[in-house]
């Protein structure tokens, strides 16, 4: 795991190519200063988010002072890494402290929608998957509300479910899925909690997040807080609950529109879309010798743009992928044209109409039709927009577009139904046309799921990885379909979901956070970082699902029976007569 890292020998250099854009965060232990750049760059720990996660035994400043005086002792102020180790020690607790073990207490023994699932090894596994919240359930320390210089841990009021691995704090469009599995699993009070955590945050920085950690706090990722609100709202009518987060939702919503959108001009007319676009400069701190050999060779001003970039890819929730590569202005070349912020996707703005449409039904609720006027509006226009710069009807499915060249990037990603998924479009055959887009797409000739994209890039959003919540949103959207093909489509790709996720548990005794779509159980792999088990949102999607098509679904021994065994008696029997 040791690679070397040539470039930027001292932070000092480092610091003279950032001139335009703020740090990550403006801790001068976790996401800035010589402390932070010389530890990771002496790679002591696997995993560069391992020393961000460690909490402090001492005020920052005493610490700053300290590695001061110990760095003066060396010539070049380059601490040797046996010296480095024992400043840590001396000075940082190991990563997890601000935790206290929190099993949830509304956590039921059997939760009804079990009974819907037929086939009994499949209701045995979604029993076990049930009771995994109960492992992933945490709970923040007072200390860190009372001392929060001390912790990277953003401080919230409420316990979460994690996602799990090194994961161990709340991540924002992870629990979507996290609360919708919650709620079948009628742990009510666990997913209120959740939510009431990102309208804290929402109301602290004007928008959520991307996980809870001070490093994130200038980034975001896809805006599922409305839906999540929705979802809540779906399973207990509570008003007062709804009253309560509308004016923190459009909170958040001004900041996607104030700050994540951008007009583009087809055509001759002008329309609002929006972008992941991250305006913060210096390596990630959790991902930092990654961020600094990905610059190595490049000009300061690239540089900069292209850790801008990352972050961005970061904020859309795919990081790391070829959809965001941009080479000569084409959806070309390797990790390092990463330039997400010159491209508009279509999940975002997908689900930016689906959150209007739903913003403008919670005021409808609540009696006041104009504001719920005002936000159907604001869904028309965005779905005007969708179809003029996105949509493309000789293909039948809707496109990235990228600024740089005004084109749009026609390769395959699940991405490309997502208006389908929000039911943001005009006429009723546009989704049945990209059923067909779908059918003929090649992403549908594997046997555990929808790839990512069809190219093997070695990130971990490309082929051959697939992704519970794009499963999830695909599926989701088929199933809504009138026709009967699509409707049969959805099932066939939850049955093939179905089986990965239970032919993984059943070998490794743990769900992925990915998977392999021709691996028959085998989890995912790629990128930055080791495959993690846990998971929130697999077992989130896993439950749903269940849920869903729990009468029809079968474990892989039964569809063996069934898919290969029916066929050859009936053959058989054909072959007697
Ligand atoms: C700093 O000095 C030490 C000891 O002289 C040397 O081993 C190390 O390579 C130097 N580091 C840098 C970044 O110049
Ligand atoms: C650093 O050195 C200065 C001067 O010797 C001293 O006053 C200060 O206490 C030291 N700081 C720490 C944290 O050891
Ligand atoms: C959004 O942009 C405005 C200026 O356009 C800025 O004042 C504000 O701080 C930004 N909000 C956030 C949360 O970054
Ligand atoms: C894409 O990149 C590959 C490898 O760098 C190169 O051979 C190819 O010509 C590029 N294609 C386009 C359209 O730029």
């Amino acid at each position: 795991m040791h690679k070397l890292v040539f470039c930027f020998s001292s932070f000092a250099l480092l610091a003279a190519v950032m001139g335009a854009f703020p740090p990550p965060c403006d801790s001068e232990i976790y996401c800035t200063g010589p402390i932070l750049h010389q530890v990771q760059k002496a790679k002591l720990f696997d995993d560069d988010k391992y020393f961000v996660d460690m909490k402090l035994k001492a005020a920052p400043g005493v610490v700053s002072s300290a590695f001061r005086n110990l760095s003066n002792q060396f010539p070049n102020r380059t601490v040797p890494p046996a010296e480095l180790q024992e400043f840590l020690s001396t000075y940082f607790e190991t990563p997890g402290t601000e935790f206290e073990s929190w099993t949830p207490p509304d956590w039921p023994d059997k939760p009804t929608f079990l009974g819907k699932v037929a086939d009994q090894e499949l209701r045995d596994w979604a029993q076990k998957l049930h009771n995994l919240w109960k492992s992933l359930g945490r709970k923040i320390r007072a200390d860190v509300r009372d001392h929060p210089e001390l912790y990277s841990q953003i401080y919230t009021p409420h316990p979460v479910i994690v996602p799990g691995g090194r994961f161990r704090e709340l991540y924002y469009w992870d629990s979507y899925w996290v609360i919708k599995g919650l709620l079948l699993s009628e742990m009510r009070d666990t997913a209120y909690g959740m939510i009431q955590n990102f309208l804290y945050l929402v109301n602290r920085y004007g928008f959520v997040p991307n996980g809870g950690r001070v490093y994130y706090e200038r980034r975001s990722q896809p805006p599922f807080l409305t839906l999540m609100v929705e979802s809540y709202y779906q399973a207990t009518k509570d008003e007062d609950f709804l009253r309560a987060a509308l004016p923190i939702l459009e909170k958040e919503y001004r900041f996607w529109m104030q700050n994540r959108s951008v007009a583009v001009k087809v055509n001759g007319e002008e329309h609002v879309l929006s972008w992941y676009s991250v305006q913060v400069g210096a390596p990630r701190p959790e991902s930092y010798t990654d961020d600094l050999e990905l610059a190595e060779g490049l000009t300061d001003d690239r540089i900069e743009q292209l850790w801008v970039d990352m972050k961005s890819g970061a904020e859309s929730g795919w990081d790391f992928t070829s959809r965001w590569y941009l080479d000569g202005g084409h959806n070309n070349g390797t990790l390092r044209e990463t330039r997400t912020s010159q491209i508009i996707p279509t999940d975002l703005n997908a689900l930016l109409c689906r959150n209007e449409r739903t913003l403008a039904s919670f005021h409808a609720t609540l009696g006041d039709g104009d504001s719920a006027e005002l936000y159907n509006q604001a869904a028309e226009q965005r779905r005007r927009a969708i179809e003029s710069v996105l949509f493309d009807a000789e293909r039948g499915a809707w496109f990235d577009y990228n600024l740089v060249m005004q084109s749009k990037n026609t390769e395959f990603y699940p991405s490309n139904l997502a208006p389908v998924w929000a039911r943001c479009y005009s006429r009723p055959e546009m989704a049945e046309r990209a059923v067909q887009y779908l059918k003929g797409s090649g992403a549908l000739q594997f046997p555990n799921g929808v790839p990512t994209s069809l190219r093997e890039s070695g990130q971990q959003w490309d082929y051959p990885n697939a992704w519970p919540p794009l499963q999830h949103m695909l599926i989701d959207g088929l199933s809504q379909l009138p026709s009967e093909e699509a409707k049969q489509l959805a099932f066939d790709l939850a049955q093939r979901w179905i089986k990965t996720n239970w032919l993984a548990y059943a070998k490794y005794d743990a769900m992925f956070e990915k998977y392999d779509v021709n691996g028959d159980g085998k989890p995912g792999g790629g990128g930055e970082y080791e495959v993690q088990l846990g998971f929130g949102w697999s077992n989130g999607v896993a439950l749903q699902l269940l849920d869903q098509y729990g009468a029809r679904l079968t474990s892989e021994s039964h569809r063996v029976l069934s898919g290969l065994l029916l066929p050859l008696v009936i053959s058989a029997v054909l072959t007697l007569q």
